[in-house]
């Protein structure tokens, strides 16, 4: 299997046809579906709740990710949970205990994911890594699909990249924001190994191919 994931984030899918969207991604051979959690408070914009993960992880057999950009999440990691979850991420910027918060994700049997923001630098999780299944670095500011990537946060993804390496423990280094065709081999280079993509994913018309392309610009790289 290969160590590099695609994770299509259903905010950019035509949320009008979800459940075929959710089956397309998986057919096309995606290999976790990503679902972006905003509270219009942490982030500027709403999104979704239990209930349509819920309905999406009833479609999939894939992992279902959900990012939680929400502040204080700690009364909705349960919900989340029973929607079906198989791993929640939280952000560093918005929980006040954080070790607390990611050991009652660990708690539910679900992987614990700690996400940062692009201005947040890498130090603020080195506290909790040995208590996460994933890091999720934001390559945009949350909030919107879309966005332009944001070359700032490489040297990020390759201080948490070295850090992982040294612990040797196997946690899924995440990128999230801007990655399609024209960022995917520099985010790989620097050590990202699952590759968000709302966007880049959602509107390329063709997802087979468009996943086909993105495995084959990553093998050719030098690899992992
Ligand atoms: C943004 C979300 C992302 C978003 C990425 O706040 O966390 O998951 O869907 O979208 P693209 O790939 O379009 O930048
Ligand atoms: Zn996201």
């Amino acid at each position: 299997m290969s160590l590099w994931k695609i994770a299509p984030s259903i905010l950019s899918a035509d949320f009008g046809r979800l459940g075929e969207e959710v089956s397309a991604a998986e057919q096309a051979g995606a290999d976790w579906l990503h679902l972006d959690v905003m509270d219009g408070h942490f982030v500027p914009n709403l999104t979704i709740g239990p209930d349509v993960v819920a309905a999406v992880a009833k479609r999939t057999t894939l992992p279902v990710d959900v990012h939680l950009m929400v502040r204080e999440p700690d009364h909705l990691l349960e919900a989340f949970v029973r929607a079906g979850a198989t791993a929640l991420g939280v952000h560093v910027e918005a929980c006040t205990h954080l070790h607390r918060t990611l050991s009652e994700i660990r708690r539910h049997q679900v992987r614990a994911c700690v996400a940062l923001n692009p201005a947040t630098p890498a130090e603020a999780i080195r506290p909790v890594l040995s208590l996460v299944d994933q890091v999720l670095v934001m390559t945009v500011n949350p909030g919107f699909g879309g966005q332009a990537f944001i070359p700032e946060t490489l040297p990020k993804i390759r201080q948490i990249r070295g850090w992982i390496d040294e612990l040797r423990k196997p946690i899924d280094l995440v990128v999230d924001g801007g990655i399609g065709p024209d960022t995917i081999e520099a985010v790989a280079l620097h050590g990202a190994r699952v590759f968000v993509m709302g966007n880049a994913f959602f509107k390329s018309g063709d997802y087979k191919r468009f996943a086909d392309g993105i495995r084959g610009k990553l093998a050719s790289l030098s690899g992992p």
